[in-house]
């Protein structure tokens, strides 16, 4: 069995949840809003479902919307106020960090495009860390008749650092300013409790906590000025049309309980490998650094960057050992570019195209984290070869 380290890309479904949903795409099938027998308790689970979801999170069930997963939570969040505040002729500004996941950095471009939102990008660190100061100053200025709108994640997918959205939301909030947060990293590695972050809209997305793939949550506060823009019937209560995905909504409030009753043991497990694995690859290997925050960071990401390493090469010879990972920076094979991430964190060109990222999981096991820090070294080693063949 190759190992498995790609948990922040996606995991595998709980058996437990493929339990729960079962049933909800065989005997109960039927639609949730039909008015006959068939839709009764589809409609009784969906607002369980609701319901376990809205008290795991510490908000109001209605304030629950179900989507298809983090990038759908992320477009309504984005588009809603923006499309409002258009209709309204009023002026919109997004204020955003530059690590943000592509459902938001492309959203927020586009948005710019096509609706002359004004985007605003606040610096991040070397660390990847957003000085509260530097979201202070993106926020003066901005027009008296405007809507603004800040958005920035709760836990980096590619680095791992964790960001203090309550303290972003409170010196949002002075300047009138909506927040919403991409938390799609957050359930199973950090509390959430949507009332003391006190953003106005959150996002999950249901397959990074062993829940159904094409299954998310955007988290609507109440009275958070909003425009749907997936319209039609009344699912959601106007908010996002479509007939209701009964098993992926039961299996996503499932998951999320499960993530939420198994937090202490799961982050205890996580944060051991991930300390033994980030100490054993910078012994062992040279000219590597861990990126992201080194002390407040995802329990289970550890995410480097090698000088000289071609990352998809890299990944390709882990492969051939039997181990799945990642570059946390999407770049295709044969044209490789520097990584966005790595440059907006500051690294010179001899580092940006060798970012790796191994995430961690429940059922990732000491001998694991030892076959890794047993075959890098000298895959990165070998790489590091093909690298200066490729230069002479
Ligand atoms: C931080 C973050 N936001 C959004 C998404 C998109 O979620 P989904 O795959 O459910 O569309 C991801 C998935 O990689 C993510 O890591």
């Amino acid at each position: 069995m190759p190992i498995y380290l790609d948990h922040s890309a996606t995991t595998p479904l709980d058996p437990r949840v493929l339990n729960a949903m079962l049933p909800y795409f065989t005997e109960h099938f039927g639609n949730s809003l039909a008015v006959h027998s068939y839709g009764r308790e589809p409609e009784r689970a969906i607002e369980d479902a609701r319901a376990t979801v809205a008290r795991l999170l510490n908000c109001r069930p209605h304030e629950v919307i179900f989507t298809s997963g983090g990038s759908e939570s992320d477009n309504l969040a984005l588009r809603g106020p923006a499309q409002l505040a258009r209709i309204k002729n009023r002026p919109f500004t997004l204020i955003t960090g530059p690590l943000e996941h592509k459902a938001i950095a492309q959203t927020a471009r586009q948005l710019r495009d096509t609706l002359g939102a004004v985007l605003r990008i606040v610096n991040v660190d070397h660390f990847g860390r957003i000085d509260p100061g530097d979201l202070r100053a993106a926020l003066t200025n901005l027009p008296a008749d405007g809507v603004a709108l800040v958005s920035l994640m709760l836990v980096n997918n590619e680095i791992g650092t964790v960001y203090p959205v309550a303290e972003y939301t409170a010196i949002a909030h002075e300047y009138g300013a909506l927040v919403h947060t991409d938390a799609v990293q957050a359930p199973g590695h950090f509390p959430l409790d949507v009332a003391a972050m006190g953003a106005d809209m959150l996002a999950l997305s249901s397959h990074k906590f062993y829940g159904p793939k094409g299954m998310g949550v955007l988290v609507l506060r109440e009275g958070v000025p909003f425009l749907s823009s997936l319209t039609g019937a009344k699912h959601e209560d106007y908010r996002r049309a479509g007939t209701h995905n009964t098993p992926g909504i039961v299996g996503t409030a499932a998951a999320l309980e499960l993530a939420c009753a198994e937090f202490d043991t799961h982050v205890a497990h996580l944060s051991a490998l991930r300390e033994r694995l980030v100490q054993g690859v910078l012994d062992r290997v040279p000219d590597c650094e861990l990126t992201g925050d080194p002390a407040v960071r995802h329990p289970g990401l550890a995410s480097f960057v090698f000088k000289n390493v071609e990352s998809n090469t890299l990944l390709m010879h882990l492969d051939q050992h039997g181990i799945a990972a990642s570059s946390g920076s999407a770049c295709k094979v044969g044209n490789p570019q520097p990584s966005a991430i790595l440059t907006a964190l500051g690294y010179g060109p001899e580092w940006t195209r060798g970012g790796l990222r191994l995430s961690l999981g429940r059922a990732t096991t000491d001998a694991e984290i030892d076959t890794v820090l047993d075959v890098l070294p000298g895959v990165v080693e070998t790489v590091r070869q093909l690298h200066w063949i490729a230069a002479d």
